[in-house]
């Protein structure tokens, strides 16, 4: 008699779909018991088949070596078909500029953008947040009432990275709502045909305002850089602008949305550690981290292996996709003390909610800075807010982003800081 192939290999997978009801009430312990398992890299049969890995040692192997895991997404001219990229399951929209590009060529890709990106850049941006943040919360302020997806962690990073695209404020719905849609629709479902047509008219006024920017003086926003700057002695193609658009709009407006909103649930939920922010804003920057690490917002991408290899004692082909979890990561007790309890003090702290390797998000500067300006915003305006989590719905699917859709709350009504109203 053979023995039984083990669990979490390629010949008895394991039952694992990050796109699932199940994995978003779960993931932590689903990763917990794969992590535990004798495959800590396993196979699951879903979306055409792709490897979990759950120690943050072997992620940050993987991410760390985009030679053999590529993140490059391909076109086939003839059919349409695309593979590759960073989604599972892989979507037919514009390859993402840079993340969707390997080295030499993510080099260039990057090198163009990483000024306007920098720490200091990202602080000049900070005013423009908190005086956003302020005039967001003035619009419900007087009514005691707020959705703080609908009316703050939602509006506030799209209205934030539609000012560093060049792209026009008063239409911030237009982008902030199909960008949601897009990562919280499972992509198999029937509805996703019309949230993609949505995503993709927001691409069709990236390029009106391209064009719009052509025409003018070069100005200081990234719309008008794409315009204008040269880009290896030549100008950038329509479809790598809209690759950058799908890039910097997406990683710009869901993910410290997803950061923000688990904040405030996670502070309703514990007034004690909330008076402690409250009484300690140094605390700050430590207790920002630690909810990136613990809520791994952008909660996972993917890579696509280009050789026949092994990681951690396991063999993965050249083929095979990798579903690459941060969260997972970001939970192993091997490098974290305590790693499903949020310590808002916890440093050093290793995490990678911001990723590992050349793909390190080049916004966390300024998702940070937009994050603490809305905790600011809120813990100073309405600190005793409290949500009503009935209502309150998760993402269907957090493989991608770990967000909400809503989160309605209630305070004591306040008054204005500004008679100035938003777009
Ligand atoms: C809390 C908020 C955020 C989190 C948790 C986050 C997380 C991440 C992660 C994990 C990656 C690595 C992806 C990979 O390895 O393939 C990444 C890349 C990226 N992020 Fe962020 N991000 C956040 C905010 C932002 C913001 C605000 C922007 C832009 C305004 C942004 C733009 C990007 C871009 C362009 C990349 C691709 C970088 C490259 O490929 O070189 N992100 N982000």
């Amino acid at each position: 008699m053979t023995a039984a192939a083990p669990l979490g290999s390629k010949a008895n997978p394991i039952a694992f779909d990050h796109e699932s009801p199940a994995y978003a009430a779960n993931w932590a312990d689903e990763y917990r018991t794969i992590r535990e398992s004798a495959c800590p890299i396993a196979w699951s049969g879903a979306h055409g088949g792709y490897f979990v890995p759950s120690r943050y040692r072997d992620i940050v192997a993987i991410a760390q070596d985009s030679q053999t895991f590529s993140s490059a997404k391909h076109v086939d001219v003839a059919t349409g078909e695309v593979t590759g990229g960073v989604l599972i399951p892989t979507i037919p929209f514009p390859t993402a500029y840079p993340i969707e590009t390997d080295r030499p060529v993510w080099d260039a890709y990057r090198n163009f953008i990483n000024r306007r990106f920098a720490p200091k850049a990202a602080e000049a941006r900070r005013d423009f947040a908190r005086a956003h943040a302020s005039l967001l919360l003035d619009q419900v302020i007087e009514t005691g009432a707020i959705d703080f997806v609908a009316d703050l962690t939602g509006p506030l990073p799209a209205i934030v990275t539609m000012d560093l695209m060049g792209l026009p404020l008063a239409d911030w719905r237009d982008f902030a709502e199909p960008l949601h849609e897009i990562v919280y629709t499972p992509k198999e479902s029937p509805e996703f045909v019309a949230v993609a047509a949505r995503f993709q008219a927001m691409f069709d006024r990236c390029l009106v305002e391209l064009e719009r920017y052509r025409n003018l003086p070069p100005e200081d926003n990234l719309l008008s850089l794409f315009a204008h700057a040269p880009f290896e002695g030549r100008r950038l193609t329509d479809d790598e602008v809209l690759g950058y658009c799908n890039n910097i709009l997406a990683g710009g407006v869901d993910t410290t949305t997803a950061l923000t909103t688990n904040v405030l649930a996670y502070l309703w939920r514990n007034p004690n550690e909330k008076r402690r922010l409250i009484d300690d804003p140094m605390l700050l920057p430590t207790a920002r981290e630690e909810f990136v690490r613990f809520f791994a917002p952008q909660h996972a991408v993917a890579r696509n292996c280009t050789r026949d290899t092994e990681v951690g004692g396991i063999p993965i082909a050249a083929g095979d996709r990798v579903y690459m979890p941060w969260g997972a990561g970001n939970r192993d007790p091997e490098i974290f003390d305590d790693p499903d309890r949020i310590d808002l003090a916890r440093f050093p702290n290793r995490h990678i909610g911001f990723g590992a390797g050349a793909h390190r998000c080049v916004g966390s500067f300024i998702a940070r800075a937009m994050f603490e300006e809305m905790i600011k915003a809120v813990l100073t305006r309405i600190p005793e807010y409290v949500i009503d989590l009935d209502s309150a719905r998760r993402y269907r699917s957090i493989g991608t982003i770990n967000g909400w859709m809503n989160m309605p709350a209630t305070f004591a009504p306040g008054m204005r800081l500004s008679p100035a109203a938003l777009g």
